[in-house]
């Protein structure tokens, strides 16, 4: 038995090298867009901040990491010193202000990156759509700053990015709908096994037990520790798992995009 689950092990470890190097190489599949919504032109300040902060504490699934003090910065409140995110965003990047430091931090994460975190916030640009990208920016904005972002904001990245993503609606008058991402059995069992969970974790008559089943595991752990198990794998180790602690990949912050991951966790807290 102990045999035989070190060679599945070892399997699944190089089928992960592989799947890594596959991920990097190709666009991250798109699996769950939150709600949709969209703008027309003359779109208030008022309407995006309030579009933008029910995506935030909600679809955007944002708090999943900014919500955790060692993970991301803090936006809403002080970081560093320098004030919540609309106070300290002009002086992020010489030359550039506000807005666009903000929007360049959803649709480019890399680009600047803010000490001392690694690459692990995925492109917003892989779940959202322009328009929700800018209300972002304006409720972010409203965070102890200015709101700036317009209608002729939205317009001009709409343009710019028209005929590539599918995600635009109709235009009119602003429509916000607050559905979060699906607890969906197929969409998160897709998603496990793309990322091979089942190689270590059971669930019904799939998978290995090398880790917890997710069998029931909704009755024994809530939404936010199966969701820090998810991200940081180590930071508690169950009972009875003393032996596999360290096995599971620590870098599923990067491969799951935001709503693949809230996709999972939703599944796995509804598991009774
Ligand atoms: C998987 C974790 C993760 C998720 C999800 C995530 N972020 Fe981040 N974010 C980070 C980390 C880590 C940093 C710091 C490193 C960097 O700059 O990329 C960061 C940086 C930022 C910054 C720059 C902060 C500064 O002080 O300059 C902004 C703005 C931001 N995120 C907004 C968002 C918004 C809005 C969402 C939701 C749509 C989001 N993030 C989702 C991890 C995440
Ligand atoms: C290579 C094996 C391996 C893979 C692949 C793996 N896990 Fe794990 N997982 C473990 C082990 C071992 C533990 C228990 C020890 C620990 O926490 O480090 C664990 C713990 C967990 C826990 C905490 C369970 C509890 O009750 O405390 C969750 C939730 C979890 N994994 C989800 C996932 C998901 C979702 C995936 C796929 C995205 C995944 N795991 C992929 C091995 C793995």
């Amino acid at each position: 038995m102990l045999l035989q689950n070190l060679k599945i092990v070892l399997v699944v470890l190089g089928t992960l090298g592989l799947y890594t190097w596959v991920a990097n190489a190709i666009p991250q599949v798109e699996s769950e867009v939150p709600a949709q919504l969209s703008f027309g032109a003359d779109v208030t300040p008022e309407e995006l901040v309030s579009a933008g902060g029910q995506l935030f504490a909600g679809a955007g699934a944002c708090v999943t990491c900014h919500g955790l003090e060692d993970r991301a910065p803090a936006l809403l409140s002080d970081y560093g010193g320098a004030g919540p995110i609309g106070q300290r965003c002009a002086d992020r990047v010489e030359g550039m202000d506000c807005k666009e430091y903000l929007y360049a931090s959803l649709a480019d994460p890399y680009s600047y990156l803010v000490e001392p975190f690694g690459p692990i916030m995925p492109d917003q640009r892989i779940n959202l759509s322009e328009d929700q990208l800018w209300s972002l920016v304006a409720y972010l904005q409203d965070q102890g700053g200015e709101v700036t972002v317009t209608g002729a904001d939205l317009q001009s990245t709409q343009a710019s990015s028209a005929g590539g993503a599918a995600s635009q609606g109709g235009g009119g008058a602003a429509t916000a709908a607050a559905s979060g991402p699906s607890s969906d059995a197929t969409e998160a069992t897709a998603v496990m096994q793309a990322n091979l969970c089942f190689g270590c974790h059971k669930l019904g008559d799939q998978g290995v037990v090398l880790g917890p089943p997710f069998d029931g595991i909704g009755s024994r752990r809530d939404a936010a520790y199966l969701r820090n198990s998810i991200l940081n794998p180590n930071a508690e180790v169950p009972e009875g798992y003393q032996e596999v602690a360290g096995l599971m990949p620590p870098n599923f912050g990067q491969m799951l995009t935001a709503g693949q991951l809230e996709t999972i966790v939703q599944f796995l807290a509804s598991q009774r």
